[in-house]
């Protein structure tokens, strides 16, 4: 279940319905699938084949067509990110810069772990969500982020889109965020 860690308080929030409501006050959506669902040998496998990620499409069918249906996503796709990734260590830095888009970034963790860093409300600054598989996440549009992985690099997430040109990152050069 996502954990949330304010940044500037080190205040923590967990239990489903505490970081729910704190994520709705910013206009973060937060859901939840059953990690469960996925098959046995996808749980722990974070280099897929392409007929391993249509397995895991498969398996949240039902998940992806209904947040789809209501919140006007037209496509969607795999990502899987671990040492075995070509580039790693490039992409992430390339990741770690806080940016914009001008649709919401949505991820449904389906295995391993990630964390958004997102600029909350003035009162609160930017906080950490730590995401485990089940966890599902949209941060606004416009809303200054950035994700990456945790400790363990690894993750697999279903990305949905409304369209795919919409999630281009738009660098937001911000003097208070402070890494860490
Ligand atoms: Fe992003």
């Amino acid at each position: 279940m996502a954990e949330i860690r304010i940044r500037n308080t080190e205040e923590r929030i967990s239990g489903e319905e505490n970081v729910r409501a704190f994520l709705s006050s910013q206009e973060v959506l937060y859901e939840h699938w059953n990690p469960a669902k996925l098959p046995a040998h996808l749980q722990d496998k974070f280099v897929l084949s392409d007929e391993e990620k249509a397995e895991i499409l498969s398996t949240f069918d039902e998940e992806i067509r209904d947040l789809a249906a209501r919140r006007g996503y037209r496509t969607w796709d795999i990502v899987a990110l671990s040492d075995a990734t070509p580039n790693l260590e490039e992409l992430l830095k390339k990741f770690e810069n806080v940016h914009t888009h001008t649709e919401d970034e949505v991820r449904a963790i389906t295995a391993g772990k990630g964390i958004f860093i997102i600029k909350g409300t003035d009162d609160v600054g930017y906080f950490d969500v730590e995401l485990e598989a089940g966890d599902v996440i949209s941060v606004p549009e416009h809303k200054p982020h950035f994700f990456t992985l945790m400790d363990n690099r690894q993750i697999v997430a279903v990305r949905l889109f409304i369209e795919t040109e919409g999630w281009i990152a738009h660098p937001f050069a911000d003097p208070a965020f402070q890494k860490a």
